[in-house]
């Protein structure tokens, strides 16, 4: 119990024996309703507690005065008015319709019930210095989601993480706590007790999931502490509450879903063709091609090499022609130079960050000493969007966003000096160590905005580093993993966790970026990647090539089946890209997310669910030809045999090194395709696979052009009635598809 006004917790601290004095709120007075708020004072400051229409609880502090502004991650939500506030001795209760929240004054404690059912049970909140220490109720028994971008398992209970956006380039594992995402969202479930929290602080934020036994323990670094609590009746409840106030993924085109090659580099104009003429002649799939960043000019964002890139204009015409993209990396350092009109306008303009005083803020990274826009200004992130038209000139739409921690080599900590300042506003400036972790949000969010003004289309954007709602402008993908069996494994909790914590649109760097792949490595990580939301085979400098003809022939072979096969799934990839888009659930799932009913999901980290029916169940070990798969409750058939299984049990699934174990749950349809080479060659003539158990039931799909912003559907309904189908299609995408039946039973 945590009653005390100067109660010590040395033991927070693991082996750091210095002893924090923390400043408890221990009693609440005055509890009052101020307009769309409840106001409680407390020995130490003031507590306002909001509830929005969807049954989310906001709860937030601030020392000086009231501060319900919006964020740079939510989305105005509508506070509800309707409830009772009931003032007891010492209980006062919120009501509003199934919701009590009680506040206990002395000591202070806050308990949120939903039914009758106790939900959540804040112990303690209490503050040392610029710090904020959130103390809730937890059980070592129960499952922790979420978390953005993480190493390890799935559940995250009984561990200790830490929110600081960073560039990692040793081998991630679990003793890596900081990675390039800070997403400050977990779900909690023990039993029928479920809730899920978000802290909104970029600042450096702890989740101490380890070290007291009966309690989870938050610490904010500076700034407000600020928390929601998602009071949803399950898993996926409270994932679309989350995604309610942080926002759903924005919807790519669908080149962003076909097969992408990337390497560090394709060091010149001679290299991006040859690559693209290996696709093309060896008549393997490929929407989109990187250049990484030995395609500028000394490392100059917004400039091409006019040696080694000498006629990039009409290569990339050529490449377009043929329906093939081109995604060039842009860092966030600008070389300090002048005459560098992008450097010379940043100086003129006041576009980069400053140190407390004005002087330049400048860091070592590719370019040597560079200088950082400041894209928590709204200003700013409107010029560095305007920026691209370098690239959209030459047709280019998408763009790669890295280093955007920001990253900044040989200095402490690895990124920029604490005490910058952001020039948030004319009337508002915070320092970095407040606003760290929004940086690469700021980033995605400026390069977004700039490509759809410019294109007038829908973007594409991909994110190493990101703050909750990044999923509104950009992929994430996972930063440097390296070519090993484990970092195959680790692909799938890492994304599963990422589109718990709101991001659907994830993937990996397929074969791993750091290190020497193996062909086998490579040919299991091709045949996981066709089933991610995003699929990109990317490698190192320095590293063996892994391109997918860079082994032996048999390595082509299987490895161009698979990414074939990605195409024949184009459709129905796309369109679960779309339904997440429009309802908040991610459409790579971990089993648990939709068989919350049985326990036997809860750690399944090695397997996972594409859209709602698909269940993937990868090879992740050398020499192996057959795995143990969970197949929960209903009927499956094999995807690729059709050979029929009951659920509710394990299985051993067979998987030579050209198959990969994939089933499809009865009741469910899979639209798919002839494979093309990119999808500007997508066939209209769509095959419907029905998975039958003999009941009646309905599904659907989802069809448009995929890359304008018109917003123009067709949706075409599958309903399986009396052993006969029926295809009928709404909505106003004009185009006509021919539709062909195979029921599977
Ligand atoms: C970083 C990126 C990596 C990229 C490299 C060079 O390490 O994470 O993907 O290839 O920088 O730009």
């Amino acid at each position: 119990m945590h009653s005390s006004s100067d109660a010590v917790k040395p033991e927070l601290f693991g082996n750091d024996k210095r002893k924090i004095k923390l400043d408890f709120i221990y009693t609440a007075k005055n509890i009052i309703i101020e307009e769309d708020h409840i106001k409680i004072e407390t020995n130490i400051n003031s507590f306002y507690l909001m509830i929005y229409k969807n049954g989310i609880v906001r709860f937030t502090t601030y020392n000086k005065e009231i501060d319900l502004e919006s964020s740079y991650s939510i989305e105005t939500l509508e506070p509800v008015y309707q409830y009772k506030l009931i003032n007891d001795d010492n209980i006062s209760k919120v009501v509003y319709n199934h919701l009590i929240i009680e506040i206990q004054h002395t000591p202070f404690h806050i308990s949120i019930f939903k039914n009758g059912k106790l939900k959540y049970q804040q112990k303690a909140v209490a503050f040392c210095d610029t710090q904020s220490y959130l103390f809730i109720e937890r059980s070592s028994e129960a499952f922790i989601y979420g978390l953005g971008e993480k190493t390890g398992f799935l559940n995250k209970n009984n561990e200790k993480t830490v929110m600081w956006n960073s560039d990692v380039f040793e081998p991630h594992t679990q003793s890596n706590k900081e990675l390039y995402q800070s997403i400050n969202m977990f779900s909690y479930i023990i039993n029928d007790q479920k809730y899920g929290l978000f802290l909104d602080n970029p600042s450096r934020v702890t989740f101490d999931f380890e070290t007291n036994d009966h309690e989870s323990v938050i610490i904010s670094d500076i700034g407000k502490l600020d928390y929601y609590i998602y009071t949803g009746d399950t898993l996926k409840e409270i994932i679309i509450q989350n995604a309610d106030l942080t926002g759903r993924s924005y919807l790519p085109p669908l080149w962003a879903l076909g097969y992408h090659q990337s390497r560090h580099s394709y060091e010149s104009v001679e290299e991006l063709l040859e690559i693209y003429h290996n696709f093309k002649q060896r008549k393997i799939p490929v929407d989109a091609i990187y250049l990484d960043i030995l395609y500028m000019d000394h490392y100059k964002v917004f400039t091409f090499n006019e040696k080694t890139y000498n006629g990039v204009e009409s290569v990339l015409k050529e490449l377009k022609e043929d329906g093939v993209e081109i995604v060039p990396i842009v860092d966030p350092g600008v070389k300090v130079e002048e005459g560098y009109s992008v450097y010379d306008e940043g100086v003129k303009q006041n576009l980069f960050c400053k140190y407390p005083g004005g002087k330049l803020f400048t860091g070592h990274v590719w370019p040597g000493e560079s200088a950082f826009y400041d894209f928590t200004n709204e200003r700013i992130r409107k010029i560095w969007g305007e920026n691209h038209k370098v690239y959209t000139d030459l047709g280019i739409e998408g763009i790669w966003n890295d280093m955007n921690e920001p990253s900044v080599f040989y200095s402490e900590g690895n990124t920029m000096d604490l005490s910058v300042l952001h020039q948030i506003s004319d009337s508002q400036v915070k320092s970095h160590r407040e606003m760290h972790n929004i940086y690469g949000l700021g980033m995605s969010m400026a390069t977004y905005e700039g490509l759809q003004t410019l294109t007038n289309k829908r973007p594409f954007v991909l994110t190493r580093a990101g703050y909750a709602g990044i999923q509104k402008y950009a992929t994430v993908w996972t930063g440097d993993n390296r070519s090993s069996w484990e970092h195959l494994e680790m692909s799938m909790p890492m994304c599963l966790n990422l589109g718990l914590s709101g991001v659907s649109l994830c993937g990996i760097d397929v074969g791993g970026f750091m290190d020497n792949a193996t062909e086998e490595l490579l040919i299991r990580w091709t045949q996981m990647g066709v089933f991610l939301p995003f699929f990109r085979n990317h490698c190192s400098i320095g590293m063996r090539r892994q391109e997918p003809w860079t082994f032996s022939k048999r390595g082509e072979k299987i490895t161009r089946k698979f990414i074939r096969l990605r195409y024949e799934l184009i459709r129905f990839l796309y369109s679960e890209v779309y339904k997440s888009h429009k309802d908040g659930v991610p459409m790579m799932k971990p089993l648990v997310l939709k068989y919350e009913d049985d326990p036997k999901t809860y750690s399944i980290h090695d397997q996972f669910i594409i859209g709602d029916n698909v269940m993937v169940a990868p090879i992740v070990r050398p020499g192996e030809t057959a795995r143990k798969v969970y197949l929960p409750t209903g009927i499956w058939f094999n995807f690729f045999t059709n050979e029929k299984y009951k659920g509710n049990q394990f299985i051993i699934a067979d998987a030579t090194l050209d198959q990969i174990p994939v089933f499809v749950k009865a009741e469910s349809i899979i639209p798919l395709t002839d494979w093309c080479m990119n999808t500007e060659k997508l066939s209209n003539k769509i095959k419907i696979n029905v998975y039958s158990n003999g009941n009646d039931f309905k599904d659907s799909f989802v069809i448009d052009d995929g890359r304008s912003l018109t917003g123009k559907y067709k949706q075409v309904e599958v309903n399986y009635h009396n052993k006969e189908v029926e295809v009928k299609e709404t909505g106003s995408y004009e185009v006509n598809f021919e539709y062909e039946i195979n029921i599977i039973k």
